[in-house]
């Protein structure tokens, strides 16, 4: 079965992903920025009655109620963002491609691959209002033909259906950070165990690029070993406000989504 990212949709992977996209927007936006997302989805989900989000979005927006503020600015940013989205929606939750294209402004572009033709066309139609393009293609691919110029932040998010996604996404960002030098790019990845996370960063610590990775762990790791326990991201090119703004969140994120009380920690790994 196609991987369908609507399950998750507003879980705490979710949140913190778009918690740290929207900081990096945020610090990269002193003029015209490009977005390039290689792994768009749809763009827009709606809750279901019981589901992931609960554990995730919920809590938080059951946490800080409009107006209330969590103590982050980076926490802050994405709840009014959302709240924004929704509208009178409130079983309406904002995939990544539309938290940013909404957070560029008019001057801002997103350029968005996705695999699945429907969900391209989805996302399509999420998308309408701004400017850029969606490809229904594979975003990896896309990562090693992208044109030069433009500031650019470019965010790979692989379902991670699959072990191979593990290095194929690894090596399509390092090909692509070497061949764009002004790039600064995202890749986020899910937390069962640590082998994957600390293998993956091992690999960036190799390639001589200058990156931060977060991780955000919010289940003991060895509750439910093939469960997600948490995320992480891990930033090329970390411009520093960023990096500080995302840690700070991950403290204020870490004690509201943790499962097992007190039970939740950050990793930062940088190279
Ligand atoms: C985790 S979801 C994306 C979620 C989205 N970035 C967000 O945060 O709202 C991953 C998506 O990547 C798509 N996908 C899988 N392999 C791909 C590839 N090689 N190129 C482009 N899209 C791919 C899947 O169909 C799925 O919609």
């Amino acid at each position: 079965m196609a991987y369908e990212h609507h399950v998750h949709a507003g879980n705490t992977g979710d949140v913190f992903k778009h918690v740290a996209l929207l900081a990096l927007a945020a610090a990269l936006k002193k003029s015209q920025l490009t977005v390039v997302e290689s792994h768009g989805g749809s763009g827009s989900y709606t809750f279901q009655s019981t589901g992931e989000w609960q554990q995730g979005v919920g809590r938080l927006l059951a946490e800080w109620p409009a107006g209330a503020s969590s103590g982050s600015v980076a926490v802050d940013r994405y709840l009014a963002r959302v709240r924004r989205l929704q509208g009178d929606r409130d079983r309406f939750y904002p995939g990544s491609p539309l938290l940013l294209a909404d957070a560029l402004g008019p001057t801002g572009r997103i350029w968005a691959w996705e695999i699945d033709a429907a969900v391209a066309g989805r996302l399509r139609s999420t998308l309408a209002p701004y400017r850029g393009q969606v490809t229904a293609g594979d975003g990896l691919a896309a990562l090693a033909a992208l044109p030069a110029g433009e500031q650019r932040l470019v965010h790979v998010d692989p379902p991670y259906a699959d072990k191979a996604e593990w290095t194929d996404g690894a090596a399509a960002v390092i090909a692509s950070a070497r061949a764009h030098r002004d790039a600064v790019y995202a890749l986020w990845y899910p937390i069962k165990r640590l082998a994957r996370p600390v293998a993956l960063q091992q690999e960036f610590q190799s390639s001589k690029l200058p990156f931060v990775a977060i991780d955000l762990i919010t289940t003991p790791l060895d509750t439910a070993p093939d469960k997600m326990a948490g995320s992480g991201i891990l930033i090329v090119r970390p411009p520093s406000s960023a990096v500080a703004d995302i840690a700070a969140a991950a403290t204020v994120l870490g004690p509201v989504l943790a499962t097992h009380g007190a039970a939740w920690s950050v990793r930062v790994t940088s190279g």
